[in-house]
């Protein structure tokens, strides 16, 4: 009995010691699954030992797809050569600065959906060979929901949709202002050229109840909220009345002055004829005629006004900052000007010089630190830099205008807070202030802290943002505060503040 439970020992040792007794090559996964996103890249790893002494000439890696009929080869090293499959044109990369460390690293960029799959990595060398499996899953959020409404074909309905691009599907909820959730939405699914699922979900509501319809791609949890019944847009009929009414009123305007003049020109004296011509026209009795000279004189306005507003509003806002920077200047004392903007980062994390932030005419330029960083400041920097006699810190001339707005607390819209905040007089209208700034390329709009979330405040920007023509617009803001600015403002430029408090 005590023989053979003794030889049972040495079986049991002499099977746990084997491997260690000699040189086992083995090959292990840094991670059995990889998650990444649809035009991103992944690093996939296998680790290999021991390492052989001459990696030149004595090792092999191949990396393969392996499918439910066919394994292809994407890429291999052999005999010091790197032979890449042609069906991943380009997108593929061993790491061969990585194999004298032991790593057989293949790295996938611009990621496709259909990279989905399982991988393996198969080394050989002299010691013996060994591979692993590996998965790997691309997906692509449902990041951008973009919304629209029409007039439904029958009664006061309003039909919503929701659309959105991502993958694996995802589901579409509906609610409502009262967080009730809307059924029968009807959701329809199809693929895109590029294998992502193109999801457009609708609901049909009522047009005259005041209510809120947020749709909701579940999977990532971006949503799209519809503000009805502000959010619906003025039919075809509706618009066709204003105009109308409109050249009506311009109609009897026109009439109205015609015979204003004609009274005053019989009553008057020959003092009036400074004005002949235009009464000259005008007694010509044609009444388009007479509505032209109206209408090019009004746009004739317009245009004058811009350069004067400029230079009225910009003496009115300089006034307002002085008397505040003084202020200001007490609360900022402490920081040094250089050491701030020292902190000035491009994406790349490049320092940047101050003056790359003014953004060029018609550009719009996003400027991203955490809460403290010293966003307020910089704004600060560039506001009593602009509005102070020199020696300024940075040399902004270049501005006839700079609106500072203070985005913590917006309750109104764009103009209506550039009112407000800076004390502009009561007279100057939110049209005026628009045709300045969509026009103006020597204005520059600072938005100071903003943070989507007030829906009358993002739509006057984003309107605002869509038909400014010359005005600079520099947005300060925390990381993602503004993710739907940053994905509809396409091609901005975009700077980081590093730190955290001053
Ligand atoms: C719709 O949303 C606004 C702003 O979030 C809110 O004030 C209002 O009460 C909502 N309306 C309904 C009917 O829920
Ligand atoms: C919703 O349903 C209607 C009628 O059943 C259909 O005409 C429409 O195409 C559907 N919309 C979507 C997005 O599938
Ligand atoms: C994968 O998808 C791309 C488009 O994104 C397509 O060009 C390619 O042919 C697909 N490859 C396979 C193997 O289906
Ligand atoms: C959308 O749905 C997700 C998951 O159910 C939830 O976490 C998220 O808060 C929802 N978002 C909105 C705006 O309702």
């Amino acid at each position: 009995m005590k023989f053979s439970m003794d030889w049972t020992l040495v079986v049991v040792l002499q099977v746990l010691f084997q491997p260690s007794l000699s040189v086992l090559f083995t090959v292990q996964a840094e991670q059995t699954i990889y998650k990444s996103e649809y035009g991103g890249n992944v690093v996939m790893g296998c680790r290999f030992s021991p390492e052989p002494a001459n990696p030149q000439s004595d090792l092999k890696v191949t990396w393969h797809r392996i499918t439910s009929s066919s394994s292809p080869e994407v890429i291999r090293f052999d005999n010091g050569k790197i032979s890449a499959s042609q069906s991943h044109q380009g997108r593929v990369r061993l790491l061969i600065e990585e194999l004298k460390n032991g790593w057989a690293k293949l790295e996938m960029s611009r990621l496709r959906i259909n990279d989905s799959g399982v991988y393996q990595c198969l080394v050989q060398t002299s010691d013996g060979d060994d591979y692993k499996s590996i998965s790997l899953s691309v997906v692509a959020p449902y990041k951008s929901v973009t919304k629209h409404i029409e007039e439904a074909a029958e009664g006061d309905e309003v039909i919503l949709t929701c659309q959105s691009e991502g993958y694996p599907q995802s589901s579409v909820v509906w609610k409502d202002g009262h967080q009730r959730t809307r059924n029968p939405s009807n959701t329809s699914v199809s693929e895109t050229p590029d294998r992502l699922l193109k999801i457009i979900s609708q609901i049909q509501v009522s047009s005259s109840e005041r209510n809120n319809y947020t749709c909701n791609f579940t999977k990532d949890g971006s949503s799209a909220t519809f503000y009805i019944p502000d959010e619906i847009p003025q039919s075809k009929n509706d618009a066709a009345i204003v105009i109308v009414s409109m050249l009506v009123i311009m109609g009897a305007v026109t009439v109205g002055v015609l015979a204003y003049r004609r009274r005053k020109g019989k009553k008057g004296s020959r003092a009036h004829s400074a004005r002949s011509t235009r009464n000259l026209l005008v007694h010509a009795e044609d009444k388009s005629a007479a509505t032209c000279i109206q209408i090019d004189k009004e746009n004739e306005d317009v245009i004058i006004n811009v350069g004067h507003m400029e230079e009225t509003l910009g003496s009115q806002l300089k006034a307002f900052y002085s008397e505040y920077s003084t202020e200001t200047r007490r609360r900022c004392g402490a920081f040094s000007v250089e050491e701030l903007l020292q902190r000035l980062q491009n994406n790349d994390g490049q320092p940047v010089n101050p003056l790359a932030l003014l953004p060029e005419p018609g550009e719009t330029v996003f400027l991203e630190g955490l809460p403290g960083s010293g966003k307020t400041t910089v704004a600060h920097i560039l506001v009593s830099s602009w509005a102070e006699e020199p020696p300024h810190s940075l040399e902004l001339s270049i501005l006839s205008l700079l609106l500072c707005v203070d985005c913590s607390a917006v309750k109104e819209d764009l103009y209506q807070e550039i009112k407000t905040q800076l004390s502009l007089p009561e007279k100057t209208s939110a049209e005026e202030l628009r045709t300045v700034l969509t026009r103006s390329s020597k204005a520059l709009l600072l938005l100071d802290g903003y943070r989507e979330g007030n829906h009358v405040f993002d739509e006057s920007l984003r309107m605002f943002l869509s038909e400014k023509r010359g005005c600079r617009v520099l947005i300060m803001a925390c990381p993602g505060h503004c993710p739907t600015l940053m994905q509809t403002a396409g091609g901005m430029l975009k700077f980081n503040l590093q730190g955290k408090s001053l």
